[in-house]
């Protein structure tokens, strides 16, 4: 079996493009511009091209786009300062911090201090504990969002399904298992997590119809543990060393992709797959915000 490629930069431009449209009825009915700020403290080389590229997708929707970008050795009390300009500007809708900052910053109280209406990241426990609950007047966040549209456009049903998730993070694993478990379109999913402490993992794997891959492991998940004709979505993004290329190093996901695609029935390229779907649903939250705040 070959499987069928997931295509999640056409699926985010088409969601894009709904943004856009969107922003441009904001502006014509309120006259209003979604504004979204990121925020940028220290020279994490991957950081930096992330909020790089959120910055230029903000612009090219047509939104009011500002990067703030600080120094590594940033204190707490700047950067906080900078979030409280940042809630109080009202061309400002959507504030993103990009995560990791440099050890000196106390992330949670970061994340505490965005206007929890401004948090279209959804890493305040006010709008984490809104989603875990299935309201939607709060965000759902970036990443599990877009794996869950993207299946979801791309006609893969997870209603009654067996998800297995691998990775427990605070970004990815815990809120994956909370949208995809609520009784919802696009979720009533049976779902496992898995984590590094789980025992036969593998085992679990093979159990899953839908199988996510998102601890950050460079091509971890194998074909032998992928269901034959199973929905394989690789979340992970990793740099690993290739003097053959160009920068010195090449991206990988956190599955092997080449053998699992000879089992999978559907899968998720790196790049090309959730990562674009990331950045479509980070822009959506930040058109939703400007709605909200300005009705
Ligand atoms: N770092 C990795 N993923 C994310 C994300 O979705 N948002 C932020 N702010 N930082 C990240």
């Amino acid at each position: 079996m070959t499987a069928r490629i997931l295509d999640g930069k056409a699926v985010a431009e088409t969601i894009n493009r709904e943004t856009a449209v969107g922003a441009a009825t904001l502006m014509r009915e309120r006259g209003v511009r979604p504004g979204l700020a990121v925020v940028l403290v220290g020279e994490n080389p991957a950081s930096r091209v992330y909020v790089n590229t959120k910055e230029k997708k903000a612009a090219e929707l047509g939104f009011h786009s500002v990067k703030v970008e600080l120094p590594k050795e940033c204190t707490q009390d700047r950067l906080l300062a900078e979030i409280a300009k940042l809630n109080a500007d009202p061309l400002v809708h959507g504030i993103l911090v990009q995560s990791p900052p440099p050890p000196q910053i106390d992330e949670r109280a970061v994340v505490l201090a965005i206007d929890p209406r401004k948090d279209v990241d959804c890493f305040h426990p006010f709008n984490v504990g809104k989603m875990l609950i299935g309201d939607r007047d709060g965000f759902f966040p970036c990443t599990p969002w877009g794996v869950v549209v993207l299946l979801q456009r791309s006609g893969i049903e997870v209603a009654g399904k067996h998800v297995v998730v691998i990775g427990r993070s605070n970004i990815v694993g815990k809120p994956l298992l909370a949208l995809l478990v609520q009784k919802a379109a696009g979720a009533d999913a049976t779902v496992t997590v898995c984590h590094s402490r789980t025992p036969d993992l593998a085992e679990h794997c093979r159990r899953a119809d839908v199988l996510i891959a998102a601890m950050g492991r460079p091509e971890f998940v194998k074909a032998e543990m992928v269901k034959p004709g199973a929905t394989v979505v690789d979340v992970g993004i990793n740099r690993v060393t290739d003097p053959a290329a160009k920068n010195g190093y090449r991206l990988v996901g956190d599955v092997a992709f080449a053998e699992v695609a000879a089992v999978a029935g559907a899968i998720t390229p790196v790049p090309g797959g959730v990562g674009p779907m990331t950045i479509a649903m980070l822009m959506r939250n930040a058109l939703d915000a400007c709605r909200r705040l300005t009705e």
